[in-house]
């Protein structure tokens, strides 16, 4: 292993290669400190040739390559796994701004770019760059593109996935592919960019890509509703559909305990009466109008008695308040102590049945454990995490969790991705045929199994 560093070493240079293990301790756990691996180096190259350069060596060597962005995900899919010999490879040097085009509606950025400074940017041209999850002041664009982050807008944007025109990618064997076209229409046989984004590095690294740019909403309204059961939730879905659905842009779910957990760990209380769900809805345009369309529906959830409490933000810092209580979510279930992450989806309209599910499936594994629920309903989504359980009943109430999605018709994994986390779960669920056809493309792209081994792909 000694050549392959001084290989990588020559490549990249000295600023280029961290071997030190203090350097490289940040990138080998998790910020959960759920997941931690080994690597004999973190390298941090400063452009995609060197990238390019960097997996070359490392494949002659025999060595795996863990791509990583801001490591903010949260199924251990950026630290690595198994005792092979690996390293990590950042993208952390590669953060430059390569164009923005307003008019055309597209970015083009380096892998590396915090999402904050995406966003930002796209925002100082008066467009804006709609994937907003929690941890954007650190996750990467390489980062969401690779795990095909979601976040709280995905209900009028899509997933990262649908924010995507162009990519710049290294393949297993350091062939470069750039396909860093900023067009809106491209139609010209399969669309092979897919093929790199949510597959969380296995498939290839990106490097850098081209972004959809989407009008700025100089106009926004949050309302915080509670509501006394998750059937009223979906009735004030439906009519929030049919008042004012095209303005939507977030209708997220936080449950009682969600929001019992913001209140003790981070200190900040619900400004209504918050004994039931409570719903955090936004609706923003480039048109002004949001105003009567916001108190029409608020009006109408209460005729029909959907509504218990409510209260409207009337400025930006009032809004941010409201949004704080669904974002610091998080970081307080983290501070109430470890936490089993599920991330499931199901068609909306099951929502109620898979909660009451989940519900009674936790009391009958563990009677201690402690739901916490909170999501994006609008999507499908729900984070049915779990606080306060016994570390040995943790497999049994993982399985049983994924089992009840899956037996909706649902997924075990809406947005967060497999990592080494969810993937034996995946093995466990998913069908032969599609366990098959992603191993088959594995190998075409990487034969040896050297990008990411142990995530995102069912093994044999
Ligand atoms: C969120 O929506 O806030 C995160 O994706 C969920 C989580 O931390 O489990
Ligand atoms: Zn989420």
């Amino acid at each position: 292993m000694q050549e392959c560093l001084a290989a990588l070493r020559d490549g990249l240079g000295a600023a280029g290669v961290a071997t030190d293990p203090q350097a490289m301790e940040p990138y080998l756990t998790d910020w959960r400190r759920a997941f931690h691996g080994q690597a004999m180096a973190v390298l941090l190259p400063g452009s995609t040739e060197e990238v390019a350069e960097a997996i070359q060596i490392c494949a002659r060597h025999g060595v795996g390559v863990v791509p990583q962005g801001g490591n903010t995900g949260l199924a251990g899919g950026a630290t690595p796994a198994g005792p092979a010999p690996q390293v990590v490879l950042s993208l952390a040097r590669m953060q430059r701004l390569r164009k923005i085009d307003p008019i055309g509606l597209t970015m083009e950025v380096e892998a590396g770019m915090p999402l904050v400074t995406a966003r930002r940017i796209a925002a100082e041209a008066g467009r804006a760059f709609p994937v907003s999850i929690a941890s954007e002041g650190t996750a990467t664009v390489g980062g969401i593109i690779a795990t095909n982050a979601g976040g709280v807008n995905v209900l009028r944007y899509g997933m990262a996935r649908d924010l995507v025109l162009g990519l710049d990618v290294v393949l297993a064997d350091g062939a470069r592919l750039n396909g860093l076209r900023h067009l809106r229409k491209n139609n010209a046989g399969v669309d092979w960019k897919q093929l790199f984004i949510g597959s969380e590095g296995a498939f290839g690294v990106v490097t850098a890509a081209v972004l959809r740019l989407v009008p700025a909403l100089r106009h926004r309204r949050v309302a915080l509703l509670t509501l006394a059961d998750l059937e009223a939730v979906l009735d004030l879905f439906g009519h929030v559909t049919e008042c004012c659905g095209e303005a939507l842009t977030a209708f997220e779910l936080i449950s009682p305990q969600a929001m019992e957990l913001v209140a003790r760990h981070m200190g900040r209380a619900a400004p209504v009466q918050a004994t039931g769900w409570t719903v955090l809805v936004e609706f923003g345009s480039s048109l002004p109008g949001l105003d009567s369309a916001l108190d029409e529906l608020v009006e109408g959830a209460f005729k029909r008695g959907l509504v218990q409490d409510g209260t409207l933000a009337n400025s930006e810092r009032q809004a941010a308040e409201l949004w704080s209580l669904r974002e610091n979510i998080t970081m307080a279930e983290a501070v109430a102590g470890p936490s089993l992450k599920h991330d499931i989806s199901v068609p909306i309209s099951s929502l109620p049945q898979f909660v009451a599910g989940f519900e009674s499936t936790l009391r009958s594994i563990d009677p201690e454990a402690r739901p916490n629920l909170f999501g994006h309903v609008g999507d499908g989504n729900l984070h049915a995490n779990v606080i306060g359980y016994a570390p040995d009943k943790a497999a049994q109430i993982a399985r049983a969790i994924h089992d009840l999605a899956w037996g909706f018709g649902g997924s075990i994994t809406a947005e967060h991705g497999l990592g080494q986390y969810r993937l034996s779960e995946f093995e466990r669920l998913a069908p032969p045929e599609e366990q098959a056809i992603l191993r088959r493309l594995k190998t075409a792209l990487d034969p040896l199994g050297r990008l990411n081994p142990g995530k995102a792909i069912p093994r044999q």
